[in-house]
């Protein structure tokens, strides 16, 4: 993905000075900062407070975070309070769980002067996978905008939620990868881009955008059943913060009513996630935990003052009671097809498991 014309991945690693750079997602879109996680607490923060987020994004600097809190102990007492101190950050998106699981078995056979050195291989290929995976998402879901294409020169007008794009993962994106693959492939490409409220992703997602150059336009979330039904919506893809093994889909808040009225105005409905956001030990989408955020987010709004300076503005007095649940779950049978990195399949038990006959056994 393109930043300034660059390409440019949202993670810096440095082994050698054992932390990452990161891009602090709360100050876009109007600024673009990176900030230097060099401790376990900071890539704890980071998961936390959304500095970085996205399913993917989530698991790859959980991971790094655990190779950063292992420099100077790598014990087995250590190993279990990084691993705890981060899984405990957020609870929907089973990438950070799939990541730090999958750290922990590399390391836990190893002796403790190992560790340190393989939790930094292991991080590096989590985040190589990730982009290697994307990117093979972006190529099976252009194979599906061809088909929605019916004329030559008509611009296929897609729509999306929150953000599943680079800033979301390492680089390219879920959801957005099939709309960069189809943009640099020549296809005309229009973005419809719900703003999702209340943390307003949207605008993440606007942001990246416009870096890489894809035409789009943003909406508020409740505009967009009307310009669906009057037929300016030929899809609809998002992003997954955890499918169920029967298909069921949990993603940011709201996905779920543009799956109804994509239902109700015979739109398809895609979801384009990695192997990594598959939980195949969650039978289906009543056992995902949806994860409840603080009120604020709701209560203050973010952005600039007349003199350009970021900050917050009370929309909602404080002791006003709201919930704040943040994610949702879309049943199997709304989605039309889960993209994967291994291809296109119906979003239920068979279809998941044709993809991965090895998960079969469970
Ligand atoms: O709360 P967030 O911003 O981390 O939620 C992100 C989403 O819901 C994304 O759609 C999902 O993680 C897929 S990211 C490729």
């Amino acid at each position: 993905m393109n930043i300034d014309g660059m390409p440019t991945r949202t993670v810096r690693a440095h082994p050698a000075q054992n932390c990452i750079d990161i891009i602090d997602q709360t100050r876009l879109p109007h600024a673009l900062h990176w900030v230097r996680v060099a401790t376990l607490e900071e890539a704890a923060y980071a998961i936390r407070t959304m500095q970085v987020r996205g399913a993917p994004l989530i698991g790859a600097t959980a991971a790094y975070g655990l190779a950063i809190a292992l420099e100077f102990e790598a014990t087995d007492a250590r190993l279990d309070e990084a691993l705890a101190c981060l899984g405990e950050t957020r609870p929907t998106a089973v990438n950070l769980h799939w990541a730090l699981a999958r750290m922990a078995q590399v390391l836990r056979p190893l002796p403790p002067s190992e560790r340190f050195a393989a939790a930094w291989r292991e991080a590096e290929a989590i985040a190589e996978e990730d982009v290697a995976q994307n990117a093979a998402i972006g190529r099976h879901g252009l194979a599906l905008w061809k088909d929605l294409i019916v004329a030559d020169g008509q611009t296929l007008n897609v729509m999306t939620h929150c953000n599943a794009g680079w800033l979301a993962t390492v680089d390219w994106g879920t959801a957005l990868s099939p709309i960069y693959a189809a943009h640099d492939a020549g296809v005309p490409i229009h973005v419809w881009v719900s703003e999702t409220r209340p943390r307003n992703q949207g605008l993440l997602t606007a942001w990246e955008l416009e870096q890489h150059g894809v035409p789009h336009t943003l909406i508020a979330d409740n505009a967009a059943g009307l310009l669906m039904r009057q037929g300016k919506v030929d899809a609809v893809i998002v992003g997954a913060d955890r499918i169920a093994a029967n298909g069921d889909v949990a993603n940011k808040v709201g996905t779920y009513l543009k799956a109804l009225a994509c239902a109700d105005n015979g739109i398809p409905f895609y979801v384009a996630a990695p192997r990594s956001t598959l939980d195949f030990a969650c039978p289906d989408g009543a056992d995902i935990p949806i994860e409840e955020r603080d009120g604020d987010e709701f209560r203050l709004v973010h952005g600039l003052d007349q003199h350009a300076q970021p900050g917050a503005l009370r929309q909602l007095p404080a002791g006003m009671d709201v919930a704040n649940p943040a994610f949702d779950v879309t049943p199997g049978w709304l989605v039309k097809a889960i993209i994967t990195e291994r291809g296109v399949c119906p979003a239920s038990r068979d279809g998941l498991l044709a993809l991965y006959p090895e998960e079969a056994h469970g």
